[in-house]
């Protein structure tokens, strides 16, 4: 083999290892909690969320549970539809490492990545609108005075059109 192609392999492994070891910081996340450890509810989020992981990257989307009676956990994990199955796998793998870290024994907990979401629940939250928490989201470029006109009619038309379908 030449030199040139060990060369260009080793540069291969390196892309992909930092690839998989160094997903995009999350955007923000949630954690409700009573402060004390429950190792049973530790343990069940653990199980719960390693579902998640094993699942959501095949479909983009998933849900699952495990425990019983209050120490039961809901869990739910998805990816932004545009995203390859391997950053999704790469990122609710993060997400639910992270969330352990930051929530490892709470009653809610959610965590945001720019392609992806997860969060437990003691309670089935499956289907259900939750506005309880959120935060906004801003460009910091702004837009320049010729665009303004067009963009203020674009977005208009946009969340007419988000609003239809709601
Ligand atoms: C849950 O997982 C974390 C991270 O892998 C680990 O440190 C912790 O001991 C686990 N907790 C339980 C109760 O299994
Ligand atoms: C956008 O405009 C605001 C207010 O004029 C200014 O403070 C900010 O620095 C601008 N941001 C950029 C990215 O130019």
């Amino acid at each position: 083999m030449s030199l040139i192609k060990i060369f260009l392999i080793l540069i291969l492994l390196c892309m992909t290892i930092a690839e998989s070891t160094n997903p995009a910081p999350n955007t923000g996340y949630l954690c409700i909690t009573d402060g004390k450890k429950h190792p049973q509810l530790s343990s069940n989020i653990n199980i719960t969320l390693s579902k998640l992981v094993a699942e959501t990257s095949k479909d983009g989307f998933s849900i699952s549970s495990y425990g019983s009676g209050t120490n039961k956990v809901f869990g739910l994990a998805q990816c932004r539809g545009d995203i390859r199955k391997k950053d999704c796998s790469i990122c609710t793998k993060a997400a639910a490492t992270e969330i352990i870290k930051l929530c490892s024994s709470g009653n809610d907990a959610r965590i945001w990545y720019d392609i992806c979401f997860l969060r437990y629940n003691i309670k089935k939250f499956f289907g259900k609108v939750d506005t309880y928490y959120g935060f906004p989201y801003s460009n910091e470029k702004n837009v320049t005075n010729p665009e303004l006109e067009a963009f203020n009619d674009g977005l208009g038309n946009l969340l007419n059109e988000i609003g239809y379908d709601l």
